[in-house]
């Protein structure tokens, strides 16, 4: 039933490139440069929509987090994103956009923040891989992220299939609101097409990762920093380390590191950079350095700068920046996976935790 892999993570992991193929299947309009999703709006609700909404937990709220820098450029609408737990008597406004992600449709914080906002009477999206699941009653259209079961407890592919999921939502709204021209949206489309096979190389560079997590598997701290939309995949990577491997481990804006947490930064702690949206980052890694720590880098191939501050680079195939949050997400998860593997946790069934929250 793992078909070979010793965990259904680590299966769940290599099931990416198809998962990903099957989020986008048949969704893709490329004359248009275009998206075909069903979101329960007509096109002039689309075009007088001032905001989007953004509810979920975990991991799912780390989805979330990517939206709040992808919708804006593609089609000039801010977001807010707020964990479904804190959600409070946030007043929403008619012209809001409410989506409510959730990888099981079940998760009770979720639905209940989502029906309390639901009574300011905006209309409302979920994105779940659930068919049917409790959370699709709730809402006015669902975008399922078709990724198939997910077994393992940490969430995986199915954070990968919202992703793509909410890239495809932010090309919709800026095709509707006209704020991306056909062309934008083919070269995005077309690259985004590219994804399955560029993740299918970054499992290709398990070995490496495998070792990487072998040198650090005995790290007190790990720390993982990214700017821009590679900030929630650093807390991302930050919570798989926490959940399988036991590790504490901080995701940080990598220009809040010294605001702070440089402080726990002492000889040999491994600081995982995502390397991947632009050259700032690099005087991060050189701060991280300079204080004895080890960077761990993920940057794209041929990245010369990233290669002098630090001997432990892995390479990660070009795209554009937004969608190489997707790779560094991939080789994040490994690196949890491998560590988990070497310090011999209960990968599938992480301590105290359970697949889906049914309780606030
Ligand atoms: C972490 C993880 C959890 C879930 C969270 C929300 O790997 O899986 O943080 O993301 O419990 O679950 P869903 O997406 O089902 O609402």
């Amino acid at each position: 039933e793992r078909g070979g892999y010793p965990h259904f993570m680590l299966k769940e992991i290599h099931e990416q490139p198809r998962a990903v193929q099957e989020t986008l299947a048949g969704r893709i309009s490329e004359m248009e440069g275009d998206v075909r999703l069903d979101l329960g709006l007509n096109q002039w609700e689309i075009q007088t929509l001032q905001r989007v909404s953004i509810l979920a937990c975990g991991t799912s709220y780390h989805a979330g987090l990517l939206a709040r820098y992808f919708f804006p450029r593609t089609a000039g609408l801010p977001v807010d994103v707020e964990v479904a737990s804190e959600f409070q008597h946030m007043q929403l406004r008619p012209g809001t956009l409410l989506v409510a992600i959730s990888q099981s449709g079940e998760t009770a914080d979720t639905l209940m923040a989502l029906k309390k906002a639901k009574t300011c009477g905006v209309k409302s999206l979920a994105i779940t891989n659930v068919v049917g699941s409790s959370i699709t009653e709730i809402v006015d259209a669902t975008i399922y992220t078709r990724c198939g079961p997910e077994i393992g407890v940490a969430a995986t592919k199915t954070f990968v299939g919202q992703l793509v999921a909410l890239f495809l939502l932010g090309i919709r709204l800026g095709r509707a609101r006209n704020h991306l021209l056909p062309e934008q949206g083919r070269r995005l489309l077309g690259e985004l097409s590219r994804l399955p096979g560029l993740i299918q190389a970054v499992l290709e560079r398990r070995d490496q990762i495998r070792e990487i997590a072998q040198r650090f598997s005995g790290a007190d701290i790990y720390f993982f920093i990214g700017r821009d939309i590679l900030y929630p995949i650093a807390l991302e990577g930050a919570l798989k380390m926490k959940e399988i491997a036991y590790i504490p481990a901080e995701g940080y804006p990598a220009g809040e590191l010294k605001h702070g947490p440089l402080a726990l930064i002492t000889e040999g702690t491994p600081v995982v950079a995502f390397a991947t949206c632009g050259e700032k980052i690099y005087s991060n890694m050189k701060e991280v350095r300079a204080r004895g720590g080890e960077v761990i880098a993920f940057a794209a191939e041929g990245d010369r700068e990233a290669a002098e501050i630090t001997d432990t680079v892995v390479e990660l195939p070009n795209t554009l920046p937004v969608f190489s949050a997707v790779l560094c997400t991939v080789g994040a998860q490994l690196l949890a996976y491998y560590t988990a593997q070497i310090l011999g946790r209960d990968i599938d069934k992480p301590r105290n935790l359970a697949k889906s929250v049914t309780v606030e």
